[in-house]
């Protein structure tokens, strides 16, 4: 039997290319895709690239309406947009993958914090309840979640490039560097001015410089990991690709490491995991993670160096930024919750070239 699925906020990026891959899934069939400015229009008006996939039309969100069509609903929603949906959602019975920051940071204050939200976070006892919906940190919880808060995509870079380092005690945890470039997909299909192409092409401009809002997750995430406080600085820069991220980590050891040490935490730590590739070669011309080699897939590529001279561990995270940077991530997350395959409708290779 399928599994129906309704999608709020269908007309954006993220929705678009949920709607490519749930399209494409064996057990879903997707029943209400939302957007207010296109009601009434057929999806492929507004994504060509699914002409041909599906004739369905935009619908207003209405919550009576998905909880009747559907089992599962995606929130593909700006920030602040999720917050007074998801209770109701919940409340008609649908399992809610939100992929907005509205349910990602446990504390409340850290919302009013992070978010510039007047009050603390209204729904604290649906914030424990939430999962933070990494799989590669949080695979057991997931499966029994009624509410996953799909991560960033920057965070979801960040922590994965550094989870073998922290997970086994390598390095010192007040002293990370997080570089980040990312492609102009991350900001939405509504971007700002300077997201436009005048401005966005040629660029490599770096912008929230210190205080980048996927800090408090990166930061949540890792401590939880370590047992102890993670601190880590971060800074990303857009560059003049449409998709991709990649997270160049700067981290230092310790005590002395060798290859050997960083290959065995890595592999033991990915080893079984589904999308996640140890990208490091000694010769050749591709020797680290590189974005032009994960496009259009769920991969994240991880690699490493070791600089001996200074006693810093450089490691790398690879991903497309809507894929498991988001609405990969949200299918991966719901094929755990449905207790199917997690790589069922995203085991696709990645595009090459682009
Ligand atoms: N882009 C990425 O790489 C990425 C990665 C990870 C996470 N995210 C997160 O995913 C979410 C969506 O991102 P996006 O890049 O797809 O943004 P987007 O392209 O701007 O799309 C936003 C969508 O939300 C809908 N929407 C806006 N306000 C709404 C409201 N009050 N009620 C119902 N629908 C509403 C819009 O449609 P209508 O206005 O027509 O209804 C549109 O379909 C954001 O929270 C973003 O932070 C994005």
């Amino acid at each position: 039997m399928c599994t129906r699925v309704g999608i709020i906020g269908a007309s954006g990026f993220v929705g678009g290319e949920l709607l490519r891959i749930l399209l494409s899934h064996p057990h879903v069939e997707v029943r209400v895709a939302t957007s207010r400015e296109f009601k009434g229009e057929y999806v492929f008006r507004v994504h060509p690239h699914l002409r041909g996939k599906t004739m369905l039309k935009f619908v207003e969100p209405n919550i009576d309406l998905i909880s009747k069509e559907c089992d599962y609903v995606f929130l593909a929603v700006p920030h602040g947009q999720s917050l007074h949906l998801v209770p109701k959602l919940l409340e008609v019975g649908l399992k809610v993958l939100d992929l907005s920051a509205d349910y990602r940071l446990k504390d409340p204050e850290a919302y009013v914090k992070w978010y510039d939200w007047k009050e603390p976070h209204p729904y604290p006892d649906l914030l424990k309840k939430a999962v933070y919906g990494l799989p590669e940190i949080h695979r057991e919880e997931i499966r029994n979640a009624d509410l996953v808060a799909v991560p960033g995509c920057m965070s979801t870079a960040g922590i994965l490039s550094l989870l073998p380092l922290v997970k086994h005690d390598l390095i010192e945890t007040s002293r990370i560097v997080i570089d980040v470039k990312i492609g102009s997909s991350g900001a939405g299909a509504h971007a700002p001015r300077l997201d436009l192409h005048s401005y966005r092409t040629y660029v490599i401009r770096p912008y929230e410089v210190t205080e980048h809002r996927h800090i408090a997750e990166i930061e949540q995430e890792l401590s939880l990991v370590a047992g102890k406080p993670v601190q880590v600085a971060f800074t990303p820069h857009a560059v003049d690709v449409v998709r991709g991220i990649l997270a160049t980590s700067h981290s230092w050891a310790k005590r002395p490491l060798t290859e050997p040490d960083l290959w065995k935490a890595f592999r033991s730590t990915y080893g079984n995991e589904p999308f996640i590739r140890i990208a490091k070669d000694k010769t050749g011309l591709h020797r680290y993670p590189d974005i032009k080699y994960v496009i259009g897939s769920n991969y994240c590529d991880v690699g490493f160096e070791i600089d001996s001279r200074t006693g810093r561990i450089v490691t790398f995270a690879a991903i497309d930024n809507l894929m498991k940077g988001a609405a990969g991530q949200a299918v991966q997350c719901m094929n755990i919750m449905l207790k199917i395959d997690e790589k069922t409708g995203l085991d696709m290779t990645p595009l090459f070239p682009v």
